[in-house]
């Protein structure tokens, strides 16, 4: 290979991120999920074509009650910060709770799950609901002085008391920012300083695995930690697991940490007014950390992140007031914002809200609380579908339940995982949607609306209506669909579900999302900043999408350009592997060559045969320019606690390079095996 073929071999562009992955074939709905969907006029898509935008979504707004109505659909004069809805008041909690009273005020808005089986189940109604948000609003108003554009830091585990907060916070206008339960003190720290929260809200402890953990303590390193970064916290709220009873044995530190129990008796009765804020006043702020840099607060409006959350829940998601819908995320992520909270509740679904892991205490829990609540919706991540079919491939079959949809989310889902969780969770019978968006757009992307487009595993599907994908090179130059060529994918559109900025670094979120491919910096016309979602993909001639991940995953094999998922899909296709993952090694002469490192089905003995024949699968299904270097059979994956797979402190062992911190993952201790293995194998 001389200097010039090697260095083209590094350089190559996405324009030649060539794909191997076989197309798969179209699975129809069922005729019974169709007669009962809420949409099926296939004219929505031209509704929404591109020569009807901005105005299409109006039909979302429409969904949602005005205090005042909009008087100008989309504001782009400070491009790309763009402004939905302009003119319009509407309060969130008014439209997930109050609206809802006078036909359905008896209805379960939430179900709240404990995850000790012994506890009960507590169904909590829209009228109940509405009373504990008036008064925890009370409480937030009178005793913490909060008013609408106050930011407010919480830190909860999965509870009922987590969106009484969310929606007492929104009745005010104030600014909520829910960090996940999961992340460390200092985490909640680091959001509290950028967001200028001077009030915190957690509760004392909750249950994981079985375990009572205490969770107060995080809230003392919090409170440390943002101070000496310049941010005073004045009060800190502390929420009860079980109301009336500290489960913690971290003291309380006098004048600054109350009990909302004992604090709420002075609020019994009291109901305070929604503020009627403007369509385009932040509704929250929601953390996600970038490859570099500190953590960016994606700012979300009033206005138009409700409409798109609602219009999305109600046609993707289907969910009709009598349907009972569960969503398997944490509502510290995005996700659970607008899909287990702001989305079903606007639509008056009941919704559920389990504490715990989905194995405690057995591979049958969940499909016993499907059972038991009659949830006919259901909505996971391929992470979580992967090890439920780890570990109990056959319990679904012994519960009766039935969903009639289902939805999976957060990472490309190899086909032969989705064909698992069709036949087997769904049974046949529910529609799924592979939904493809991101923390920033607020809500989705990519999927097929489920009555009007058939499934295909392993691709998300199509823009959704009003969203129009477009697959750019490094030049900007489009790829047409059907080529076999991945690139860029990125959004010709705004669309109402959009992040407004990143709090406080307008300058970040213009150069992260829109500089690449922005064509002209000056320009107040939303068709000159495309956003750029940082994903790479491929889209068929039929216009559906499939996700090859990240664009820094690509891995570049001697000018070759493979999508890390595909080799992963291929991985599985061996009946022994429960999950797989990629990552890049660098070679001298190749570039970089993949190294694969899969976790087997349970009882499932590791063995030389077996790396081999995993080996072979991926010769054989994409060809030799995919064969990894080594097949790594080890004992778990390391995973962030929302379940992804850091690829990245894999590919640091396998570059021998240093794996960094590792304290944030669920399960640091796997890092230590995984280089011993590495280490004995020299
Ligand atoms: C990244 C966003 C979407 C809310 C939860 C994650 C990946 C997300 C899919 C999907 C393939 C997906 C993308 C995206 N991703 N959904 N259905 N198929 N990839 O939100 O933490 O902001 O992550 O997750 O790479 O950019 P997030």
């Amino acid at each position: 290979m001389t200097e010039k073929e090697r260095k083209e071999a590094t350089e190559t562009s996405e324009a030649q991120i060539a794909v191997h992955w076989q197309e798969e074939g179209y699975v129809p709905p069922t005729p019974a999920f169709i007669a009962q969907a809420n949409m099926t006029d296939p004219t929505i898509y031209d509704r929404f074509s591109l020569d009807n935008f901005p105005n299409c979504f109006k039909e979302y707004a429409d969904l949602l009650d005005w205090y005042e109505y909009w008087t100008e659909i989309l504001d782009t004069s400070d491009a790309p910060c763009f402004k939905w809805f302009k003119g319009g008041k509407i309060n969130a909690s008014y439209n997930c709770v109050d609206r809802h009273l006078a036909k359905h005020a008896n209805k379960t808005a939430i179900h709240f799950v404990p995850e000790l089986e012994e506890e009960k189940v507590d169904h909590v109604t829209y009228q109940e609901l509405w009373v504990r948000v008036n008064e925890f609003a009370a409480l937030l108003q009178d005793f913490c002085g909060l008013k609408a554009g106050d930011r407010v830091t919480l830190h909860m585990p999965m509870s009922t008391e987590l969106p009484v907060t969310m929606l007492a916070c929104a009745r005010l206008g104030v600014i909520h920012s829910q960090v996940f339960g999961g992340f460390s003190g200092k985490a909640a720290a680091d959001r509290i300083e950028d967001s200028g929260s001077n009030v915190l809200i957690t509760m004392d402890a909750y249950y994981r695995g079985g375990k009572l953990l205490s969770h107060k303590e995080k809230a003392d390193i919090a409170v440390e930690e943002a101070e000496k970064m310049g941010q005073k916290v004045d009060k800190v709220l502390i929420w009860q697991r079980y109301p009336g009873k500290y489960s913690s044995d971290v003291p309380m530190v006098d004048g600054r940490d109350y009990f909302v129990n004992d604090l709420l008796k002075d609020y019994y009765g009291k109901r305070v007014d929604p503020v009627p804020m403007p369509a385009e006043a932040p509704l929250f702020l929601m953390y996600t950390s970038g490859t570099t840099g500190k953590p960016k607060g994606c700012q979300h409006g009033t206005g138009g992140y409700l409409a798109y959350v609602a219009g999305t829940s109600k046609y993707v998601q289907d969910i009709h007031p009598e349907d009972v819908y569960w969503c398997m995320a944490d509502i510290g992520w995005i996700t659970g914002h607008s899909y287990i909270v702001y989305g079903p509740l606007a639509l008056c679904a009941s919704t559920v809200v389990y504490e715990g892991i989905p194995n405690y205490p057995d591979a049958g829990r969940c499909w016993r609380i499907a059972q038991d609540l009659g949830v006919n919706i259901f909505h996971t991540a391929p992470t979580a579908i992967r090890a439920l079919r780890k570990i109990g491939p056959d319990e679904p079959a012994k519960y009766d339940y039935h969903f009639k949809h289902m939805t999976t989310v957060g990472e490309p889902i190899e086909p032969e995982v989705w064909r698992w969780y069709h036949e087997v969770v769904g049974k046949g019978e529910a529609a799924i949607v592979d939904t493809w968006w991101q923390t920033e757009t607020g809500g989705f992307l990519c999927s097929t609306l489920p009555a009007l487009k058939p499934m295909k595993p392993g691709s998300a599907g199509p823009g959704m209506p009003g969203i129009h994908c477009v697959i750019y090179d490094d030049e900007g130059k489009e790829v047409p669909p059907g080529q076999g060529i991945a690139g860029n994918i990125c959004i010709q559109n705004p669309w109402p579900g959009m992040f407004q900025t990143i709090w406080g670094n307008r300058e970040r979120f213009v150069n992260q999302y829109f500089e690449r491919y922005c064509k002209d910096p000056n320009s107040k016309r939303w068709q000159d900043w495309p956003y750029m979602t940082g994903d790479a993909a491929v889209m068929a001639e039929d216009g559906y999408v499939r996700i090859l991940g990240r664009i820094d995953d690509v891995i570049n094999v001697s000018g070759h350009r493979l999508g890390t998922k595909e080799i992963e899909s291929a991985a599985l296709v061996v009946p022994e592997v429960a999950e797989a993952a990629v990552v890049p090694v660098k070679h001298d002469i190749k570039g970089r060559e993949p190294d694969l490192y899969v976790a087997l089905k349970p009882g499932i003995e590791s063995s030389d045969e077996l790396a081999k024949k995993i080996s072979d699968t991926i010769v054989r299904e994409i060809g030799p320019i995919a064969k990894p270097r080594k097949v790594w059979i080890v004992p778990d994956m390391p995973k962030t606690r929302s379940g992804k797979i850091m690829r990245r402190i894999l590919a640091a062992i396998s570059n021998g390079s240093d794996v960094g911190d590792t304290m944030t993952l669920a399960n640091p201790e796997v890092v230590e095996e995984i280089k011993k293995m590495e280490a004995a194998s020299k």
